[in-house]
């Protein structure tokens, strides 16, 4: 009987598959197995051994059954755990890779420039590109018929609105809002004027026009701030120099060039900007007293800047989305 049960639980645990440990059970536990026919033997016998007989065939015959579900429980988990990873599923999607952007160069040079006068206090403006003409002239000092208008051809919508021409009609809203109060902004903005397309014109470009009005503020710095400017923007070896020049809204006017080196090392000058101290009548337009007020004012170009910082030769580049174009000023800034 020992045998048996020995056998029996030697095989139990040596087993490795339900199939396997199935046929231990019929081998033992079944009408025809082992332990059945040692209870077969029990009619044969003597009925004072029959009893304790019968009592530890079907002790043994517990502890096999009791090993055998134990196996079975060991197996059936194993087999679980094989079977969920051959029907694992990767419910992952593939990764995108999507490209990471970068800032067109026109607002790459927008935002140097408006960190510079952040940095000094400016605050920045903005305002319609629909513009109306009392705001985009009149208030700038360019009456109708004005001859200057001539300067600036532009896109009417009808006799009252056009594309405004510069960004300067935003300072004059900034002006009104201010209620004769100081202030101190840029205005960075699109501008349109009737150009033909070229490589130096553009019918749609760029314009960061910036104004400061106080008690106190006189040219001498319009001056410190614009070569401050020049050398933020180029690079700290700059110098400007300062032409005179006319403006309807500024009084006096001048140009601005800054210095550059040619490749064969040769200086020249070439124009960047224009600006001047803010005409009397445009301040007066604007709600301000101009014996108690001055103010300075200047536009620059953001295209020219662009090209002239980094070589380009035709300003359409910056309209026609070509990503070898564009690719190259990913991380400038
Ligand atoms: N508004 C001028 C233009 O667009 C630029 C400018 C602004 C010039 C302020 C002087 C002072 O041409």
């Amino acid at each position: 009987m020992e045998k048996i049960k020995l056998e029996a639980l030697k095989q139990i645990d040596l087993v490795n598959d339900l199939v396997s440990l199935e046929n231990i059970r019929i081998a033992f536990l079944s009408k025809k197995g082992a332990v059945s026919e040692l209870m077969k033997q029990l009619k044969d016998m003597d009925p004072s051994e029959r009893k304790s007989f019968g009592e530890q065939v079907n002790q043994m015959k517990l502890e096999i059954e009791d090993a055998l579900i134990q196996k079975k429980v060991v197996l059936e988990n194993i087999a679980l755990e094989n079977k969920l990873k051959q029907e694992k599923l990767d419910i992952h999607l593939d990764q995108v890779v999507l490209p990471k952007g970068y800032l067109h160069p026109l607002i790459q040079v927008i935002r140097d420039v408006e960190d510079f006068f952040i940095g000094k206090g400016f605050s920045v403006a903005e305002g319609p590109e629909l513009e109306t003409d009392h705001f985009n002239f009149e208030m700038m000092n360019l009456s109708k018929g004005h001859p200057a208008r001539a300067m600036q051809d532009s896109f009417y919508v009808d006799p009252e609105r056009l594309l405004r021409t510069h960004t300067s009609p935003v300072q004059a809203r900034a002006m009104l809002e201010a209620g004769g109060q100081d202030l101190a902004i840029i205005c960075p903005g699109k501008v349109y004027r009737r150009d033909d397309d070229d490589p130096t014109h553009s019918h749609q470009f760029m314009q960061i026009e910036g104004l400061f009005v106080s008690d106190d503020v006189n040219f001498s710095h319009l001056k410190g701030i614009l070569l401050e400017m020049a050398k933020h923007i180029f690079g700290p070896e700059r110098h400007i120099r300062l032409r005179p020049s006319y403006f309807p809204f500024t009084e006096p006017s001048v140009e601005v060039d800054v210095s550059f080196v040619k490749s064969d090392g040769t200086p020249i000058w070439i124009e960047v900007l224009g600006a001047g101290m803010v005409h009397p009548n445009v301040l007066s337009m604007a709600n301000f007293d101009p014996n108690q007020k001055r103010g300075f004012a200047f536009g620059i170009g953001v295209e020219r800047i662009a090209i002239l910082k980094y070589f380009i030769d035709d300003i359409r580049h910056f309209y026609v989305n070509d990503k070898r174009f564009l690719d190259q000023f990913k991380g400038v800034l």
